[in-house]
């Protein structure tokens, strides 16, 4: 399969994220044809193009905007969600930092179609402080043009979009701790339902997308469904940004039709393997999905075909392990994340990733138990689905699959104290433990 040229057409041209560039290229003539349809016309389009959410659930985009309902009195919000907070995950960057305004465009067209109130958010994690400075640019670009303001383009809708810059945390990335920290509060997660489109933002219904899925939307208006479709598998459509780093030649973003092959990916577009190892193990899907084997990546990257693998598409995010790689460091590395990432509001998921962490530490560290294999096998079990939203069960992801398919190593680990002959781990253990 080869690599195309559509969510990112304009992302290597000189001074992409300007509008007069954006315009040139034909930039907000999607958001002048859709302001000519109804927003219930809108709805449908992206409806039948069967997009689903690039954020990491995969959730229809078009169905969700359909759950708004019909007769509540509260204004409804529009929410951009550029946390992009997912290890392993950069994506959204190129989008923002290179092609703003096809977000933005995407932000108009969807507020509109989903008859959003007239203020709608871009939440962007803290440490992407460039990207930041350059929407707020590019939106002070569209409102002088005309694009965002009072009356957009004499249609009589009026929408203006701010940027919340958050503090930097994993979890303000999950929709509801968005919300609560969009509201002024911490940033930890509400119980669904009410999900967000009854019960949101300031009490509002609310939609909450992705950059990418946001920034789709343009193109389907210019295109059609139908040709949207043309990208992937049925239920499985479109243009895709895909991540890949790790133990790859050419790491980066790299953009092909929904469903790439995963073994082709890696070893035709990306090089290959670092220093011709062998591969070892693949996370596909962002630090939340279970790790493949070099057996299992013979698979189309779509959502249905990496859930029927036993992991997850979520964010696209391909982290690529060769044999160098000590597992149990890896999964450790992985744990400490989600433990560090954790709000702590819920039990499962505060004292569950902590405790796996320090497993995984003190097998790394030479001090693992004959039994702490079964142990962390269970824990994922009393974590996953358990914890009041999806950080527990993220946490989980790789633990569970670390441990079933390299048992042996988990093992070898156990009873030698040490990495397996030719592996090593990537950090020093004679940091101290707050360091990493
Ligand atoms: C712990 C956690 C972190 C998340 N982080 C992100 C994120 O950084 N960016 C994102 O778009 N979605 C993230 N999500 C998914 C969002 O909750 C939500 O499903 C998504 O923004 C919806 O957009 P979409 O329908 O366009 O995919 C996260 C979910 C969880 C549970």
């Amino acid at each position: 399969m080869e690599p195309i040229k559509v969510l990112t057409k304009n992302v290597d041209k000189p001074n992409s994220a300007a509008i007069d560039t954006y315009i040139a290229g034909g930039g907000y003539e999607s958001l002048k044809k859709a302001l000519k349809s109804t927003p219930d016309e809108i709805v449908q389009l992206v409806k039948d193009s069967e997009m689903r959410g690039r954020g990491g659930a995969g959730f229809p985009t078009g169905m969700k905007w359909g759950f708004l309902p019909k007769d509540s009195p509260m204004p409804r919000y529009l929410l951009c969600n550029a946390d992009e907070s997912e290890p392993g995950t950069f994506k959204d960057r190129v989008i923002i930092e290179k092609d703003p305004h096809l977000l933005i465009e995407g932000m108009i067209i969807s507020a509109y179609a989903i008859k959003s109130c007239p203020m709608s958010y871009i939440y962007i994690r803290g440490e992407f402080y460039k990207g930041a400075m350059i929407l707020v640019k590019a939106l002070e670009e569209a409102r002088a043009k005309g694009f965002l303001g009072k009356n957009i383009l004499g249609s009589g809708f009026d929408l203006d979009i701010t940027v919340h810059r958050g503090a930097g945390a994993y979890i303000c990335g999950e929709e509801m701790g968005l919300i609560e920290s969009i509201e002024g509060h911490r940033g930890q997660p509400r119980v669904k339902p009410p999900f967000p489109a009854v019960v949101g933002v300031f009490g509002s219904p609310t939609i909450v997308n992705n950059v990418e899925t946001l920034s789709c939307v343009p193109l389907i208006v210019e295109h059609g469904a139908e040709w949207f479709k043309s990208f992937g598998q049925p239920k499985n459509t479109g243009p895709k940004l895909y991540c890949v780093s790790g133990h790859v030649k050419k790491p980066g973003v790299y953009e092909f039709p929904m469903g790439v092959n995963l073994k082709e990916l890696i070893y035709e577009h990306c090089g290959g393997i670092t220093d011709d190892l062998p591969l070892k193990a693949v996370i596909p899907g962002g630090g939340s999905a279970p790790m493949l084997t070099p057996d299992e990546i013979d698979l189309p990257m779509n959502f249905d075909a990496l859930m029927k693998a036993g992991t997850m598409f979520g964010s696209a995010g391909i982290i690529v392990m060769n044999s160098s790689t000590c597992i149990v460091d890896a999964t450790w590395r992985m744990s400490k994340f989600f433990a560090h990432e954790s709000c702590g509001q819920c039990t499962p998921c505060r004292e569950g990733t902590n405790w796996m962490e320090t497993i995984l530490d003190r097998i790394e560290r030479g001090g693992g138990r004959p039994q702490d294999a079964d142990l962390l096998f269970d824990m994922t079990d009393n974590i996953g689905g358990k914890s009041l939203c999806a950080l527990g069960d993220a946490a989980c992801g790789p633990v569970a699959s670390a441990v079933k398919k390299f048992r042996d190593e988990f093992m070898y680990h156990i009873e030698h104290k040490s990495c397996l002959p030719g592996t090593k781990r990537y950090r020093r253990l004679d940091m101290p433990v707050g360091a990493h």
